[in-house]
């Protein structure tokens, strides 16, 4: 599918009013999307685990207004009005409106909450803006009830993208795919896709225990940091190894061979840190937590050849992937000698998931 499968005609009987909930799960990348074009092209291909847990709720409650001269929303963040949210909430209205011509003839209201603590320091933007999306397309079903489910979860991811990246591998469960790859078929830039070939059973109920190290803001957004890659000098070669480490998880994911997945996954993360250590300016984001919790990771791994591994997003704080088959284990692991190194002992339990859900008023 292209840009324009999803523009539309002009409605008919565009509904008086109306309310439309999601919940859209977030994401975890295991082949890292880090470097992009305007607008939202990733400059490589990604893949992530949907998570299950760490989610979030939004409704959208529209209602006709008489003028069509702009946008009109109010939005509330966990039941309280939140003014800071609004300029993202904008850009992104004007960014889809092409897509959705509707959008100027309501009020919106949007109320949004996360399954998490809002002070976790875990980034919302993805399942944030799948949830929204998936609100926005709910609508536009309404108006034209015949479009095809395949349609609808591309052209919801497809917005989800211009709202935050990442954001587009949060529509459908389990593992998802972004970006164009000349060996996966129907990938896109400019949307997820449910990753089209065989997964072995242990990665569909994958648990991702997210070690919240540090809960406070993050010292550099994703999307600065994407900036950075601009004339980064190591770029085009990481843009390469995104490509060939994607094809290299292929016979993984399929076989369950869970050694050369940690490698991989491990060295992804490593990957994206590296590249914002040396970019300029450049960025430490790993705290001396991250680094402990990384070597006892390493060390227990090796002491009692369970296979965990880590992941990291742009921040410090520590995503713990291992096969459920392990849990009980690993949760004493945590409990004995990781908690100390989350803030405050946090940390979240959550494991693969099948995707967002509407959910009925
Ligand atoms: C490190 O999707 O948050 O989590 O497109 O600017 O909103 P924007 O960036 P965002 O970037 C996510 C980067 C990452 C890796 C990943 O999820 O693939």
């Amino acid at each position: 599918m292209t840009e324009n499968d999803f523009l539309t005609g002009d409605y008919q009987n565009l509904p008086e009013k109306g309310k439309v909930t999601w919940k859209a799960p977030s994401n975890i990348a295991l082949v890292k999307y880090w470097g992009k074009r305007p607008v939202q092209i990733p400059t490589n291909p990604s893949i992530s685990f949907t998570l299950d847990a760490c989610a979030t709720t939004t409704s959208v409650t529209f209602e006709k207004k008489d003028s069509k001269d702009d946008f009109s929303f109010d939005l509330f963040f966990e039941g309280k009005p939140k003014e800071g949210f609004k300029p993202k909430i904008r850009t992104f209205l004007e960014r889809i409106e092409m897509y959705l011509p509707f959008l100027k003839e309501y009020h919106f209201t949007i109320e949004t909450s996360n399954s998490f603590p809002h002070s976790s320091g875990i980034a919302s933007s993805a399942s944030g803006m799948a949830a929204l999306s998936l609100c926005l397309m709910g609508i536009e079903r309404q108006l034209n009830p015949t479009m095809e489910e395949k349609v609808f979860n591309a052209k919801a991811s497809f917005l989800a993208r211009l709202g935050s990246g990442s954001a587009c591998r949060s529509i459908k469960g389990n593992l998802v795919q972004w970006g164009e790859h000349a060996n996966i078929p129907e990938s896109s830039d400019l949307y997820g896709i449910v990753y089209p070939f065989g997964v072995n059973p242990v990665f569909k109920s994958y648990c991702d225990t997210i070690l919240l190290v540090h809960k406070g803001q993050k010292q550099v957004s994703s999307t600065v940091g994407h900036q950075l890659m601009h004339g980064h000098p190591y770029a085009e070669n990481r843009f390469k190894q995104a490509f060939s480490n994607l094809e290299k998880l292929r016979p993984i994911l399929e076989s369950g061979d869970l050694e050369e997945f940690i490698k991989l996954v491990e060295s992804e993360a490593l990957t994206l840190h590296a590249m914002m250590m040396t970019s300029m300016p450049y960025f430490m984001l790993m705290k001396p937590d991250t680094l402990e919790i990384i070597n006892k990771i390493w060390q227990y791994r090796e002491e009692t050849k369970t296979p965990v591994c880590f992941t990291l997003d742009a921040g410090a704080n520590v995503h713990l992937l291992y096969p459920a088959s392990e849990k009980e284990k690993v949760q004493d692991f945590i409990k004995d000698k990781l908690a100390i190194h989350c803030e405050n002992g946090h940390y979240i339990n959550d494991r693969v998931g099948q995707g967002a859900t509407k959910i009925n008023n």
